[in-house]
Order: structure tokens, then sequence, then C-alpha cells
């Protein structure tokens, strides 16, 4: 059997509809190792979306679904979602160390990616929800808290990722969204780095979504960017 070299990309199917993320993951699964459904597709079309987009391409699935709730809930949610045999499923950090290890522990055949603060949320949000000093220190910190309760993967931006990589040492995980290939549009990415640089930083998986989904031609591009890491 001849094994396929993927690019360590996680490209973000934030579509409308099933077609449209069908279409784009069976046009990007060739280049990248792995593709992500978010909460707005998740919540549309519900777990039959999974094998819409995976179909036969081997490649693995990032379950976007930020849980945040007590941990009983959580636990039950992860190990809903379990069967659909995701790699990555994400939780938010700031749910509390009870609440990730419930989730590591109600779906243990899956890595449980913990988001830190997210590339959103700037320090005056976070002085105004009671968490005050520079964003950075609540990244470390629940960073550090994630990983204590089993998490094995984060979720960060660029820009933090070799902060988070000296707290938590070489075995986590490390996704950041907020990549750009150099010059293209931020759109709504307040900051980003290019791909080449975030996996020098430290990252092991990126984030990259409509870089990809809106080109013209959304294979293409994500050759290109897989071809500049490989
Ligand atoms: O299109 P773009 O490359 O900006 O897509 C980035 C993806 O990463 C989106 O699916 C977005 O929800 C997700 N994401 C993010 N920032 C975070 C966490 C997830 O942009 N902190």
């Amino acid at each position: 059997m001849t094994s396929v070299l993927r690019a360590p990309i996680a490209v973000a199917l934030d579509a409308p509809d099933v077609e449209t993320a069908a279409r784009w993951a069976q046009a990007v699964t060739p280049h990248v190792a792995v593709v992500k459904v978010g909460l707005e597709l998740f919540c549309r079309c519900g777990p039959s979306i999974v094998d819409a987009v995976l179909g036969g391409s081997g490649v693995e699935l990032f379950l976007d679904l930020k849980l945040h709730d007590i941990p009983n809930t959580v636990a039950g949610a992860a190990s809903s979602v379990a069967r659909l045999k995701p790699r990555y499923l994400t939780v938010h950090a700031s749910g509390g160390a009870d609440m990730v290890r419930a989730a590591v522990e109600a779906a243990p055949d899956v890595t449980i990616a913990a988001v830190t603060v997210l590339t959103s949320i700037s320090a005056d949000v976070l002085t105004s929800v009671g968490l005050s000093g520079p964003p950075l220190d609540a990244v470390r910190r629940l960073a550090a808290l994630a990983v204590g309760a089993g998490a094995g993967a984060l979720v960060c931006s660029p820009m933090e990722v070799a902060a988070v990589r000296a707290e938590v040492g070489p075995h986590v995980v490390l996704i950041t969204p907020g990549v750009r290939p150099l010059g293209a549009d931020a759109q709504d990415q307040a900051r980003v780095a290019t791909p080449a640089q975030a996996l020098a930083d430290g990252a092991d998986l990126l984030v990259i979504g409509r870089p990809i989904t809106g080109a013209a031609d959304p294979g293409a591009a994500a050759a290109e960017i897989a071809a500049a890491l490989l």
C-alpha cells in the first residue's frame, strides 16, 4: 500500500451546508491530514456530517465543539460524540480541571484539545469577565491546568505558541488557528502568522479555513500551502 504524505493542516470546513462541506473536503483531503467540523456545521447537520466529509479519504476528524458545561454534562457529550471517532475534540479549559478531566475520561480514545483563550478575546474583554492581567498569563495558566487534567492537545494563537510550548513541554499537541500564507488577507483574524512560522514556533497542527475554502480552487490552494510545508 502506498503511504500518503499529508501536511499537518486541519482545514476548517466552515460551510453553510453539507454539499459545500463535502465538496471542500473532497478537494483538500489528498493534501492535508485533518478536516475540522465546527459548531455551525455540526448544529445544522448533526452527526451525519462526519461521514459526508470524511468519505473514504482516511484523514482524521477534528470535532471543534468547544464544550463548556458542568463535568457530568461534558462527560455525556464527549461520550456521545466519541462514537464518531474524532481524533480531536475541543473543550474550554476555562471550564476547570474537573470538567476537562471528565471529557478525557469519557472519551479515552479521543485526544481532548483544550481551548485556552479565544483569539477573539482582547485584554479588555478578559478584564470584563474578571480575568485581569495580561492575556498570555491566562493562556499559560489555562494551558497548565488543562494538561494537568489530562488534555493531550491545546488550541492557542500562533502568537502564544512558543510560550505555551515552553510551559507544557514537548509531548502536548499544539493546534493553532490564525494562520495565513504570506500575502493572504487576514480577514477577521487579528493576530496571524504564516504556516512555516507557526510550525517553527512549536505548533504541531495548523487550522486553516478561508485561505483554502475561499479560494477559487480549494484543492489547489491546499496543495500549494501543503507543498511549502512538506
Ligand atoms: O478561516 P479561518 O482560517 O480564519 O478559520 C479559522 C478556524 O479556526 C475557524 O473555524 C475558527 O472558528 C477557528 N478558531 C479560531 N480561533 C480560535 C479557535 C478556533 O479562529 N481561537
